[in-house]
């Protein structure tokens, strides 16, 4: 009998614990169970009244109901205490769409140099690089710009030291390869020059690419050729362009490709200074010293170069007015060449 009633109070009690949700329910569960004049508690008042024999017995098992209710109860709070706790986090929203990051993308001057490139590199040739601070020695002597000429201005170099300058083209590369490489050598050498110049068209650093082809049979109309489809591929394959008569002291003859305004198309505009043509590539025939100073022989192999500015080609292209925006990474700006 007695004990038929314990295990119905252990049945409830444990039943109750378990559901219960708030810190109040299990106190007064508590009190309900386990107080001074709780159920379990009044058992062991009454065991007195029980016959002799059932007393161990019924104690016992009065003993182990009270030791499993505690626990139950104990286990209860630390269970409601955790749900309070995780209940104050502020809760997490896994219907919330996610948050994109940001994707960056190529610069538009990088992209007009991969442009450059990849028209070349379809023409075989291989792309190489060079250092940005370089000897005088590869930025001048070798490319037959003798101590008096006006290039090597202090206005215009900027010199590390007396034989280190930064390189104020890329065509010290040119040298770079040829010494290290026996013809042929198809290449283009894209890069960061820098001149001590600063303007609307100017900036101090700049960017260039090079080429340089060099073989036993290599004469101006291959440069006529491959600098053509270059602009049209560029450009467009409308657009005119022109070999006007130059100098540099590294080609023999030389050359300056025009092409038709692509602003104004010949009819005169601010960006052509009102000429209808504006200057794209400067190129020419590889001149004997070159060769001779690399170890070539000037009799068995010819060879063309070229070398044209990336910021200005990239202006024509993209409509752009002043160099320096290329610069100011003005993110509104550098956002309209995605
Ligand atoms: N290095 C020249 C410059 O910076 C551009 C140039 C002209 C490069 C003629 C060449 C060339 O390779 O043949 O103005």
């Amino acid at each position: 009998m007695m004990i038929d009633r314990l295990k119905k109070i252990e049945n409830e009690a444990v039943r109750a614990l378990q559901n219960a949700r708030d810190e109040e329910t299990l106190n007064q569960l508590k009190i309900k169970y386990l107080g001074r004049k709780g159920l379990i508690t009044n058992i062991f008042r009454e065991l007195g009244k029980l016959p002799a024999g059932q007393r161990p017995e019924v104690g016992r098992v009065a003993n182990e109901i009270k030791t499993l209710v505690s626990k139950e109860l104990n286990s209860a709070l630390k269970r409601i205490s955790r749900e309070k706790e995780r209940e104050a986090q502020p809760q997490l929203d896994i219907t919330l769409p996610g948050r994109r990051p940001v994707i960056g993308t190529l610069h538009p001057i990088s992209q007009v140099i991969d442009e450059v490139c990849g028209i070349f590199s379809e023409l075989g040739f291989e792309i190489v690089e060079g250092p940005e601070v370089e000897l005088d020695y590869y930025n001048f002597e070798a490319l037959n710009i003798p101590k008096e000429h006006p290039a090597r201005d202090m206005q215009d170099t900027f010199y590390i030291s007396d034989n280190v300058v930064l390189r104020t083209h890329t065509s010290p590369i040119q040298i770079r390869v040829m010494e290290k490489q026996q013809p042929p050598v198809r290449m283009v050498a894209p890069g960061k020059a820098y001149r001590c110049d600063s303007d609307i068209s100017h900036t101090p650093m700049f960017h260039q690419v090079e080429g340089l082809m060099v073989g036993e049979d290599i004469s101006f109309s291959h440069l006529k050729g491959i600098l053509t489809i270059f602009v049209h591929h560029m450009f467009g394959e409308d657009i005119l362009l022109r070999f006007r008569p130059s100098f540099f002291p590294f080609t023999e003859p030389s050359a300056e490709v025009d092409i038709l305004c692509v602003i104004c198309h010949g009819r005169g505009c601010r960006v052509c200074s009102h000429t209808g043509w504006l200057e794209v590539i400067g190129c020419g025939m590889v001149h004997p010293e070159v060769f001779r100073v690399v170890g070539y022989d000037p009799e068995a192999v010819t060879g063309l170069a070229f070398g044209m500015g990336i910021e200005r080609i990239a202006m024509l292209k993209f409509g752009i007015e002043d160099i320096r925006m290329f610069f100011q990474n003005n993110i509104r700006f550098l956002k309209q060449f995605f």
